[in-house]
C-alpha cells in the first residue's frame, strides 16, 4: 500500500515528481500551469474566490457562467482577473440564448480557454472561439463524437463519467477511458467524475490522459463561496448518498442528476407521480406536464449552495463526495492529490529496484 511506505527520500520524491510532470506535460503546457488538474465549472460555486484559489495553487480554475448574461460576466472575469494573474477559463452552456455575445465577451477579456458544455458545440459558436484566439475545449460523451469534434476544431477534450456531480451521461469514467483514450492522440484529453484522490488520476494519466477535472472536493473548499450547511452536507455524505435523478414516466423525461438524495428528491418523485396523474385525467396537455416537471428544479441549486437549504434545494455532488472529509484550503487539496499520485509512484519505483536487486 501507498500510504503504508516509510518516508520517501528528497531524491525518491524528486524523481517521483519529475515523472508526474512528464505524464501530464502535455496537459499542464495546455492549461499554462503547473498542475494538470482542472476545477471542473459548478454553477453558483465557482466563481472569483474559488477559481482565483484553485489558478493560485498551480491548477486551473473555471468560472460557471451558468445562467449569466453578458454584463455579470464581463464583470466576473475582471474580478477574477483581480484575484490572479494566472491562466483560467470560463465554462459556457451551449444553450445558453446569449451564446454569442457570452463568447464575446471572454475573448474580450482575452480569456484563454473557453470550455462548452451541456451538448455538441454549435459550429458557429466553435468558430467564434477560434477566430477570437482562444482554445476551445468540448465534453465528449463517445468516440464518435469526440473524433468529429477534433475534426471541428476542439482543442482538447473533457470525458466525463456518470460518476460526477450535476448533469451526467449514462456512462462510467473507467468504461469512457477505454473506449477513447487510446484512440484521440490528436489533442489532449481530461478525465472527470468521481476522482477523489492521486492514485486515480496517476492511473488515467498512464492510460493517456493529460489531466483530470474534478468538481466535488473543490465545493467544499475553504474558498469556496457555499453555505457552511452545503459544505457540511458534502462531509457527511457517502458515495452512496450522491445518487442520479429519477425519471418516473418514460414519456417525461428528466434529464439525470447526480445529487445529494434529500427532502426535495422525495419530493420530485411525488411531484412527477402528480404531474402524471393530472395528465392522465386530461388536467394537463403533455407539453404543459413536461414543464411542470422541468420547472421543480429552477432555482435549486442556488437554494442549496447559495441559502444553504440543503433539505429542498438540489445539492449536486459526485460519489466522490465520500472523499470529502474536511473543508480543506485549495492549495491543500492540490498538495494532496499531488502527493498521492507521487508516493504511487515511489512504491512502484521502490518494489521494481526490490526486484531488481532479488
Ligand atoms: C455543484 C455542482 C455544479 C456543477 N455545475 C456545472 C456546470 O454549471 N457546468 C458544467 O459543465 N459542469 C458542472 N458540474 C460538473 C463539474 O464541472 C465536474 O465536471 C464534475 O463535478 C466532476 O465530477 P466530480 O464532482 O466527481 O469531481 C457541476 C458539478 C457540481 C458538483
Amino acid at each position: 500500500m501507498a500510504s503504508m511506505l516509510a518516508d520517501p527520500t528528497r531524491e525518491e520524491n524528486a524523481a517521483a515528481r519529475a515523472e508526474l510532470d512528464r505524464l501530464w506535460m502535455r496537459g499542464t503546457e495546455f492549461l499554462g500551469c503547473r498542475v494538470a488538474i482542472m476545477g471542473g465549472a459548478m454553477s453558483w460555486v465557482s466563481e472569483r474566490h474559488l477559481v482565483a484559489a484553485i489558478s493560485n495553487a498551480g491548477g486551473f480554475g473555471v468560472i460557471a457562467c451558468g445562467s449569466m448574461y453578458p454584463d455579470a460576466l464581463a464583470a466576473e472575469i475582471a474580478a477574477t482577473q483581480a484575484m490572479t494573474d494566472r491562466p483560467f477559463g470560463v465554462n459556457l452552456i451551449t444553450m445558453h440564448p446569449a451564446l454569442d455575445d457570452l463568447i464575446r465577451v471572454c475573448l474580450e477579456a482575452s480569456v484563454g480557454h473557453i470550455v462548452l458544455a451541456g451538448g455538441i458545440p454549435p459550429g458557429g459558436a466553435v468558430r467564434a472561439v477560434k477566430d477570437g484566439g482562444a482554445r476551445l475545449v468540448a465534453f465528449t460523451p463517445a468516440l464518435v463524437l469526440a473524433k468529429r469534434l477534433v475534426r471541428s476544431g476542439a482543442d482538447a477534450l473533457v470525458i466525463e463519467g456518470s460518476e460526477a456531480g450535476g448533469h451526467i451521461g449514462p456512462v462510467s469514467l473507467n468504461v469512457l477511458a477505454q473506449e477513447i483514450l487510446p484512440h484521440i492522440r490528436d489533442v489532449p484529453v481530461f478525465v472527470a467524475g468521481g476522482l477523489g484522490r492521486g492514485e486515480a488520476i496517476l492511473a488515467y494519466l498512464e492510460m493517456g490522459a493529460s489531466g483530470a477535472q474534478l468538481g466535488t472536493r473543490f465545493a467544499a473548499a475553504s474558498e469556496s463561496i457555499a453555505h457552511p450547511r452545503f459544505k457540511q452536507a458534502f462531509i457527511r455524505a457517502a458515495a452512496r448518498d450522491a445518487l442520479p435523478s429519477v425519471q418516473l414516466d418514460e414519456r417525461f423525461p428528466v434529464i439525470p442528476v447526480r445529487g445529494l438524495a434529500n427532502d426535495g428528491t422525495k419530493r420530485f418523485l411525488a411531484h412527477q407521480a402528480d404531474v402524471i396523474r393530472r395528465f392522465q385525467s386530461g388536467e394537463l396537455s403533455r407539453e404543459a406536464a413536461q414543464l411542470e416537471i422541468e420547472h421543480f428544479w429552477a432555482g435549486a441549486l442556488r437554494r442549496a449552495v447559495i441559502d444553504g437549504d440543503v433539505e429542498q434545494g438540489s445539492v449536486m455532488a459526485g460519489q466522490s463526495v465520500g472523499m470529502v472529509t474536511a473543508e480543506q484550503r485549495t492549495a491543500d487539496i492540490l498538495e494532496e492529490l499531488v502527493s498521492q499520485a507521487t508516493t504511487a509512484l515511489i512504491a512502484r519505483r521502490r518494489l521494481a529496484v526490490g526486484l531488481a536487486i532479488a
